[in-house]
């Protein structure tokens, strides 16, 4: 029974490559939804992935969330002790302490035994505050750094739910309905094509800045992430998505 599963999940991996035109899928079982544990093995399967490439002289950024808090508390030292930097994504979000990316930078390090940058950036800023926090020594060798990451590891939300979870304004929310955002990543709101119809403000990584990176794994799980991924999906990214059997399964029935 256990090969019947594994190998049915490699099926489930190759139909959503096809059918989402993706580079690589990794799927574990369950669904994140109904059982948590599935989103620490959302975790260690991130975890694995990333220790097949030469992590030494790597920066890793990641962003914030459960799942993504799941991916820390999962983390093992590199197999040859490499010398690895995890810094934050993006500043703030509008997330609780410990779904907040500096957080879960600081934990990944530790369990990985490397070493930590953060960024401390206030969610609300003026233009002019903005303007001179990033002319900040301090703050500028962070972003400098984050430019510089190799591997970007994050996660996706839907949309509404991010916008609520962000404590998101009225004006933003009704922004966001009106322009049928259906996923958010990194701060961006994209709607079902995968357009960027969004954005909250804060400094870090940009979606352009993708492109550059050697290896960027996508962590979203759970049949309720099911639309939301294949809005992010559908920019034609080269990311490595880890995923569930319950957000693959929900992906495969849509049409
Ligand atoms: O706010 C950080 C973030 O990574 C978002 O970009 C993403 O939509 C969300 O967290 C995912 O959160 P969770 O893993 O809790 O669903």
């Amino acid at each position: 029974p256990v090969m019947n599963e594994v190998s049915g999940l490699r099926n489930l991996e190759e139909e959503l490559k096809q059918k989402m035109q993706l580079q690589e899928v990794i799927i574990v079982p369950g669904d994140s939804d109904k059982a948590p544990y599935v989103k620490k093995e959302m975790g260690r399967a991130c975890v694995s992935r990333l220790k097949k490439l030469d992590l030494s002289q790597n920066v890793i950024a990641v962003t914030g969330g459960t799942t993504l808090a799941a991916v820390a508390e999962m983390m093992t030292p590199p197999a040859h002790g490499e010398d690895i930097l995890f810094v934050p994504a993006r500043g703030g979000l509008g997330e609780q302490v410990e779904n907040q990316a500096n957080t879960i930078c600081a934990k990944m390090a530790r369990k990985a035994s490397g070493d930590y940058r953060l960024l401390h950036v206030p969610d609300q800023l003026s233009e002019e505050a903005h303007q001179s926090l990033i002319e900040e020594p301090g703050v500028k060798e962070v972003l400098e750094l984050i430019k510089s990451a190799g591997i970007v590891i994050h996660g996706i939300g839907d949309a509404n739910t991010m916008a609520i979870r962000r404590k998101s304004s009225p004006e933003v929310i009704e922004t966001l309905k009106a322009k049928h955002a259906a996923a958010e990543a990194f701060g961006y709101y994209f709607n079902q094509a995968g357009e960027v119809v969004h954005k909250v403000k804060t400094i870090g990584l940009q979606l352009q800045d993708l492109e550059n990176c050697e290896l960027v794994i996508t962590v979203a799980g759970g049949s309720t992430k099911a639309k939301a991924i294949e809005a992010y999906m559908k920019r034609g990214l080269k990311n490595v998505l880890v995923t569930d059997e319950g957000a693959a399964k929900a992906l495969l029935e849509g049409s």
